[in-house]
């Protein structure tokens, strides 16, 4: 590999916005000291946390520090993901985040370390700088000779800056560029020397009175000054995962739609990583460290936790964020039990951040943003509810019950949710605490361990007669 790409043509669609579990967290709610605010960007209480995960923003933001480890644990539904969301939105577009949950790795069709490999590499960025020589200046006069036969075009572009005017010879290539771009005489222009892309800056005010259809989105610029020809010094961030996917043979830039890349072989990741270094060294590229968040991470086996200890004393290495809810338990793939399900080894590279059960006021806060996310008018008394029962099952549950007492609403034409389709949806669906209830109850109803179940009453009449019998 002589040369290494760093850019496909193309971008990812992203973000299709729906209403989604966190669509309402727009940030941490920080505020310029990075002091929490109490209800800011759709987040509400857990102080502590989020002021320790705005000390670790600020570090993330200075650049300096990688391969580092930290742990959201806390019971569930105590807005350890949530605050990962609002990290990352607060982190901006110029630092790569990857969140992914733990159980993908196991899921794809390729192998574990491959999988959590591309994972720590989708967040490096690398700042690629790169000096282009570029001709800008005012259209004066373009001029192109069409071949009797219709193929080979030949032409003339007059350019001028308020200092020089320079007439270039035009091939096929710019001549189809220009006519793309709907380039006429009084146009400012700048053309990139090294692929020919032309880029139509505005109009020249000086031409501003030639024509009198011009749309209202003309833009009016002034002729450029000085020389034609400039040097520009053009900025661009990619991953590494994507310099390796683009250089991969088997994929090509293409597999970054899909997402189906596939294996990269390792010969191709160390040339890139010798060339980043070189590229480091010579001042051309940047490393910015990103961050990693992995959901759930007690889902992970021993030999991912030992992939990860090792991964963080790479040279390239991003932050790692990792969430649990688990307790001591035990570590996937060992006998042994350990605090929060990840192996002593791990957890002691680790700085934990806790989260914590919310309050009551906290609750209602929370559940009228999302009844404000979701469009949806609620009484005040069914707020009053909807919280109480948010404190006596979970966050979860209750805020789940927002949408579908909306769809009750619905059926009697009320404007708001009322006290009435709370109930109604509570009755008509269970919490996990009731669930467990009824199946205690009734738990022969059920397939058991055995692969046992008590079909019908007749089953026992049956038993019963099979018992005389015998005796
Ligand atoms: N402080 C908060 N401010 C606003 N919304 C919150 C806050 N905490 C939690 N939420 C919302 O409550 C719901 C549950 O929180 P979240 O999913 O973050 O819990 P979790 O700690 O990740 O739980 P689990 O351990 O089960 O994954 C989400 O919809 C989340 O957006
Ligand atoms: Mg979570």
């Amino acid at each position: 590999m002589t040369s290494i790409q760093t850019k496909s043509e193309g971008s990812i669609l992203s973000n299709l916005s729906l209403i989604a579990a966190h669509s309402h967290i727009s940030g941490l709610g920080l505020d310029d000291h990075l002091q929490p605010k109490d209800c800011a960007q759709g987040m509400v209480g857990q102080l502590k946390a989020r002021k320790a995960t705005g000390v670790i923003l600020k570090m993330i933001q200075n650049g300096k520090i990688a391969g580092r480890a930290i742990l959201f644990a806390g019971p569930p539904s105590t807005g350890k993901t949530a605050i990962a969301m609002g990290l990352s939105q607060n982190l901006g577009t110029g630092v790569p985040f990857t969140a992914i949950a733990a159980s993908e790795v196991f899921s794809k069709d390729i192998s574990k370390t491959e999988a959590l490999t591309q994972a720590f590499r989708k967040s490096i960025g690398i700042k690629i700088k790169e000096e282009t020589e570029m001709i800008e200046g005012e259209v004066v006069e373009i001029q192109i000779d069409r071949s009797l036969t219709g193929g080979h075009k030949q032409g003339k572009l007059t350019i001028r800056t308020t200092d020089m005017e320079t007439i270039y010879e035009l091939g096929n290539k710019m001549i189809e560029e220009l006519t793309k771009e709907k380039v006429i005489a009084g146009d400012v222009i700048s053309i990139d020397k090294s692929n020919g892309k032309v880029t139509k800056l505005g109009r020249s005010y000086a031409r501003a009175r030639d024509y009198d259809a011009m749309g209202p989105d003309t833009k009016f610029v002034s002729c450029p000054e000085g020389e034609l020809q400039t040097r520009k010094e053009v900025v661009h961030t990619v991953s590494l995962h994507e310099i390796d996917v683009i250089n991969s043979r088997q994929q090509g830039f293409l597999a970054l739609f899909s997402g189906d890349t596939g294996e990269i072989r390792p010969e191709v990741r160390d040339q890139i990583n010798t060339k980043v270094a070189e590229w480091k060294e010579e001042g051309k590229a940047e490393i910015v460290p990103g961050v990693l968040f992995i959901d759930e991470v007690h889902m992970l086996d021993i030999e991912c936790f030992s992939y990860i200890n090792r991964a963080l004393e790479d040279d390239f290495s991003p932050i790692v964020i990792m969430a649990t809810n688990r307790g001591i338990s035990k570590t996937r793939g060992t006998n042994y039990m350990s605090p929060h399900g990840l192996p002593l080894d791990l957890l002691d590279r680790t700085i934990i951040i806790k989260t914590e059960a919310y309050s009551e006021d906290d609750v209602a806060k929370i559940l009228g943003i999302r009844c404000q996310e979701e469009e949806v008018e609620t009484t005040p008394d069914a707020l009053r509810l909807l919280t109480k029962i948010g404190m006596e099952t979970s966050l979860r549950y209750a805020s789940n019950l927002i949408s579908v007492s909306y769809q009750i609403s619905l059926k009697r034409r009320a404007s708001a949710v009322d006290i009435e389709d709370i109930k109604r949806s509570y009755m008509l669906f269970l919490d996990s605490a009731r669930s467990v209830d009824f199946l205690e109850r009734n738990s022969e109803s059920y397939i058991d361990d055995q692969g046992k179940v008590k079909l019908s009453k007749q089953d026992d009449e049956d038993k019963d007669k099979m018992d005389t019998s015998e005796a």
